[in-house]
């Protein structure tokens, strides 16, 4: 029996709350933490998704692996790779990246990651039910290199999953889904602070320092 009750949990959404495996440093554990909220049919739907991947997914840059369950103090387990960064701080989510940038320069990193991201769910064909940005993961893996990371929401819970066998379907949905990601508050906040350069102006320095 693995004994988490007393750790603080590396993020807590709004079903799970992730652990660092006690045991392994590359590992960590999820657990349902609101039992009868979905939470488990969340996570069939996802384990059902991950058994897809292990048979078609070859870049696993983007997705954690899962490496099956294990008995804990709080319930099952579900163990995955943990995300944490090259000097072994965890990763930040998507949220809490986008807020830390405040300059122009920082926007242009985050376009940047936006844009591997969308290219890495579309060569991938990754599935997802949302996009949001505290199911991202920021994985720093060197000093001047940030990979987007997904760590919730894959797969679909339709009967007939259309988007996971049609390549057609799954390009609607991404997209559909990509606008809606880029729309909320924490990532359209951010963006706005890339001004074109012509607008650089001693108000927008002003208000940086603000
Ligand atoms: N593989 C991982 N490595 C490191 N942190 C993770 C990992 N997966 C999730 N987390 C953190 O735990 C939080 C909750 O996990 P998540 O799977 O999103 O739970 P829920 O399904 O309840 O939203 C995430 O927002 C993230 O901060
Ligand atoms: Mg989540």
């Amino acid at each position: 029996m693995i004994r988490l009750s007393q750790q603080i949990p590396l993020g807590t959404g709004r079903h799970r709350k992730c652990y660092a495996h006690p045991d392994d440093a590359q590992r960590c554990i999820k657990v349902v933490y609101h039992n009868g909220d979905g939470g488990d049919k969340e996570t069939r739907r996802e384990l059902k998704y991950y058994a897809h991947l292990s048979r078609h997914l070859k870049d696993w840059s983007g997705i954690p692996r899962y490496y099956g369950t294990v008995e804990t103090d709080c319930g099952t387990g579900y163990v995955y790779d943990v995300i944490a960064d090259f000097d072994g701080k965890p990763s930040v989510t998507l949220t809490e990246f986008a807020a830390q940038c405040r300059y122009e320069e920082d926007t242009v990193v985050l376009r940047q990651l936006l844009k591997k991201l969308k290219r890495y769910l579309r060569d991938n064909r990754i599935v997802t039910m949302t996009l949001k940005p505290q199911n991202i993961l920021c994985h720093r893996i060197s000093e001047s290199e940030v990979i987007p990371v997904i760590c919730d929401n894959i797969g679909e819970s339709t009967l007939i999953p259309l988007a996971t066998w049609s390549k057609w379907f799954c390009e609607r949905k991404q997209e559909r889904l990509w606008e809606r990601f880029i729309a909320q508050p924490a990532l359209a906040v951010a963006l706005k602070k890339d001004a074109p350069s012509k607008d650089r102006s001693t108000l927008a320095l002003s208000s940086r320092e603000a």
